[in-house]
């Protein structure tokens, strides 16, 4: 399914594409578009390119996917657990230069995050990050060492049946995408939006 941002100024189709879809195909997603994807985390940007991101793959029918699903709140295991591929993301809470806090890796490896689900789009998939899930149940699951922390899950495959939802998600899976207008986060002072909206 279709459901392209109907932004208001010109931006590259592949970043309209995006969504964050929950009716997932059964289909495998094939090797060389996973491949593809991680390539893509690999290449963003970092602080002193520390490139803090660590990933647990799990795909349907492995031991990784069976954990990170039972991480999962229920409502995200609705609809995640039909997902061929479920991807724990983790960041190295410290700087590996000093061993000093390092206070951008939630920023480092959500940049890391977005080009994985932008690339997804690229490869004809879908993506779906979620911060409902348990962190400490993931960490103990997936033996994650102190210094690194679970942030989100993400789902990556092909887009299903609408259909296949229970009624609630997919009458939200339908509806015209939302955001609030430019100007409530483009300042010149702050709070007082800039001209150029
Ligand atoms: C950090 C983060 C956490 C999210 N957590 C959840 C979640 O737990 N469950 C869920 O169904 N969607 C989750 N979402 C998806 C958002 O609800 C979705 O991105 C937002 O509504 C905008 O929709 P769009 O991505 O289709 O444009 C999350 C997204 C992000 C970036």
């Amino acid at each position: 399914m279709n459901k392209e941002s109907k932004a208001n100024h010109s931006i590259h189709p592949i970043i309209d594409g995006r969504w964050s879809p929950r009716a997932y195909s059964s289909n495998p997603i094939e090797k060389e578009k996973l491949q593809s994807i991680f390539e893509a985390g690999r290449w963003a940007p970092s602080a002193f390119n520390e490139q803090p991101w660590r990933f647990n793959l799990g795909q349907k029918g492995d031991e990784t996917y069976n954990k990170i699903l039972e991480t999962l709140v229920p409502w995200n295991q609705q609809w995640a657990g039909e997902a061929p591929v479920l991807v724990l993301n983790c960041a190295k809470k410290t700087h590996a230069r000093n061993g000093k806090p390092n206070v951008t890796f939630k920023y480092d490896l959500g940049q890391a995050v977005a080009l994985m689900c932008v690339e997804a789009v690229n490869q004809g998939l879908i993506s779906h990050q979620m911060s409902g899930f348990d962190p400490e149940k993931a960490a103990q699951l997936l033996e994650i060492p102190d210094d690194y922390q679970a942030v989100s899950v993400t789902a990556f495959g092909y887009y299903g049946d609408v259909k296949a939802l229970p009624q609630d998600m997919a009458e939200t899976e339908i509806k015209a995408r939302e955001r609030v207008a430019t100007e409530t986060f483009v300042f010149s002072i702050f709070g007082q939006a800039s001209d150029l909206i």
